[in-house]
């Protein structure tokens, strides 16, 4: 499969990171996990005691980010999150980020995961999966995930904070949150992670005739 690239997209918590990192191993290509550059890009504005929204903080973070910032243990919680998706509506941040991104992808191929894989990161992408799942039910699987992680949660919190992050993350002019034109659309409300993977993988194999 060298050489292939597969986009996965989709509003918080539908399942992405999951599935991508099982088709990337099925399909024996690297993975990549672009929220994770946001989320160190946030956390590095953060600890220097600034707001996330700060256009030229924020960019100077992105561009001095390291592979070690990355491996960080705080990138998630609701103020990971939200610091997130507050530096990734600044274009000068998602510009910083992007040739990185390009060529991981182009190495030999890889399955990405993040909201603008399939629309502005990789256009050409061979498949393009756009994952989602009723808030509902995004909010229940990251709250049982805060549970896992002995992290104490209020469920109603948990979908107010999805449902406020995919709002300004689908409402930002630059680089949006949608699905490309082109992609799959992938459901997941009624699917488990195993059944979600099953039915990706047979789709990005359709695809890929
Ligand atoms: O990357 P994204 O935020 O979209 O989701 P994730 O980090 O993969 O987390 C989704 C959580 O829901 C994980 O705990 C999965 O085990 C669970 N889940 C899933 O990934 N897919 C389903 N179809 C059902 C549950
Ligand atoms: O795992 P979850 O879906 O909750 O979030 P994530 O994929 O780690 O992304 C965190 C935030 O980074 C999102 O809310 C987006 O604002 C931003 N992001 C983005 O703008 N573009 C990407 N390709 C990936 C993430």
């Amino acid at each position: 499969m060298t050489g292939i690239v597969v986009a996965v997209d989709g509003p918080a918590a539908a399942g992405k990171g999951t599935l991508a990192r099982r088709l990337a191993a099925a399909l024996n290509l690297p993975y990549l996990d672009t929220g994770l550059l946001y989320r160190a890009v946030g956390r590095r504005v953060l600890d220097a005691g600034a707001d996330p929204r700060d256009a030229a903080l924020a960019e100077a973070a992105a561009r001095a980010l390291t592979p070690a910032d990355l491996d960080r243990t705080d990138l998630r919680g609701p103020m990971a999150d939200m610091a997130a998706s507050a530096v990734a509506a600044i274009p000068a941040v998602r510009a910083a980020l992007l040739d990185f991104q390009r060529s991981f992808g182009r190495a030999r191929g890889a399955v990405l995961d993040g909201r603008d894989i399939g629309t502005v990161v990789f256009p050409e992408a061979r498949v393009k999966l756009y994952v989602t799942a009723s808030v509902e039910e995004r909010a229940r699987r990251r709250f049982l995930e805060l549970q896992g992680r002995g992290v104490a949660a209020d469920l109603s919190q948990v979908e107010a904070e999805i449902r406020g992050r995919d709002a300004q993350d689908a409402s930002r002019p630059v680089a949006p949150l949608k699905p490309a034109a082109d992609a799959i659309l992938l459901d997941t409300t009624n699917l488990d992670a195993e059944a979600a993977f099953a039915a990706a993988l047979h789709l990005v194999r359709g695809r890929l005739g």
